[in-house]
């Protein structure tokens, strides 16, 4: 029988080598987070005369115009070079088709304006390209009945008000539209909309697979959404990753510059198959539910918040994203900074 001390003449092979201090681990360590790799999702909204904290999601604001301009700076000052912005009306602007969406005085429209004005080309100004926030019904698009009564999202009805939305967006000064609201084929009409307009230099980051996912939760309290029912006819399934190497392929054959996985860590093995073969950019979206969960068991004590927030992040990169979308954008990018 061989003893420990025999058996340790036969490892050749001694992994803790390169693990044996600091200075060794950083020499070998594959992924390096960026804070330009980060993309802070932000909130405009209308009725407020202070900025209002989301009771789900602490350190996220409802912002003012003066605190989102504020806090846009705060995050360009951390490294942090791209926002992304959602817009929160008042329930008595919210109508049937979500007319704000594309109007000039939308509440989105002025927030995308007003950071243009402030920062140009410092800082990039994305767009959320969805209809939910707008329509009263809280769906991400127009809402009519199928044969059989049943209401549905009628999905070639949507994309012109897509097409109008994003052309007010560029408009307004956005970088990049984002549409997240997984209508087939809204990638070419938004890319036809922008280019007939003569937005051509607009980038589109396509929401490609977007599951129907639990994790959003927070993020309706956030957007204050109405939305009645759920979103399991135009959302994927949990379920299924074929249907997202589906949903990037016909992205990218539709002019996506980027394209995304929502939500992030739940779905790192659909972002590692979609960014093995990806000739664009992949985003990730770390969404409102996971950053929740990590706020929630870091405030409690049960884990080390920012320990698990570089962790989360680093993993998401390592699994294939190059760019990620998280709440945590300017405390990572502070992080990496300090570091
Ligand atoms: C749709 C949209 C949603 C999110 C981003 N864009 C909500 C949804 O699809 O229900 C969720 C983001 C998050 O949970 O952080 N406008």
């Amino acid at each position: 029988m061989s003893t420990s001390s025999d058996y340790s003449h036969a490892l050749i092979r001694r992994p803790r080598r390169l693990r044996a201090n600091p200075a060794m681990r950083e020499l070998v360590a594959e992924t390096a987070l960026r804070p330009a790799d980060l993309i802070l999702p932000m909130f405009f909204a209308d009725g407020i005369t202070e900025a209002r904290e989301i009771s789900s999601m602490p350190g996220v604001y409802q912002h003012t115009e003066d605190s989102l301009l504020r806090a846009a700076h705060e995050a360009l000052d951390a490294g942090v070079r791209c926002v992304d912005l959602f817009g929160v009306p008042v329930d008595a602007d919210k109508d049937f088709n979500g007319s704000q969406a594309w109007s000039e005085t939308g509440v989105l429209n002025r927030a995308l304006a007003s950071l243009r004005k402030e920062f140009g080309d410092d800082l990039l100004i994305m767009a959320d390209t969805c209809l939910d926030e707008f329509t009263d019904h809280g769906h991400c698009g127009v809402v009519t009945e199928d044969r059989h009564g049943n209401a549905i999202v009628d999905n070639d009805a949507t994309l012109p008000l897509y097409q109008q939305m994003a052309v007010a967006q560029a408009r307004a000064g956005a970088h990049i539209v984002s549409p997240s609201g997984m209508m087939d084929g809204q990638i070419a009409a938004i890319r036809a909309a922008l280019d007939e307009e003569g937005y051509q230099d607009v980038a589109i980051m396509a929401y490609s697979a977007k599951y129907a996912s639990a994790f959003f939760g927070p993020f309706r309290e956030a957007v204050g959404s109405s939305l009645q029912g759920d979103r399991r006819t135009y959302q994927q399934d949990p379920a299924n990753l074929r249907e997202s190497l589906l949903e990037a392929e016909l992205d990218i054959a539709e002019g996506a510059d980027f394209i995304m996985v929502k939500p992030a860590l739940p779905y790192l093995d659909v972002l590692t198959r979609i960014a093995d073969t990806s000739p664009v950019p992949v985003a990730a979206y770390q969404v409102s539910g996971e950053y929740a969960m990590i706020q929630a068991a870091g405030r409690n004590g049960w884990v080390d918040l920012d320990a698990v927030m570089m962790e989360s992040l680093t993993s998401i990169k390592r699994a294939g994203a190059n760019q990620i979308l998280t709440y945590f954008a300017v405390d990572a990018a502070r992080a990496l900074r300090n570091a």
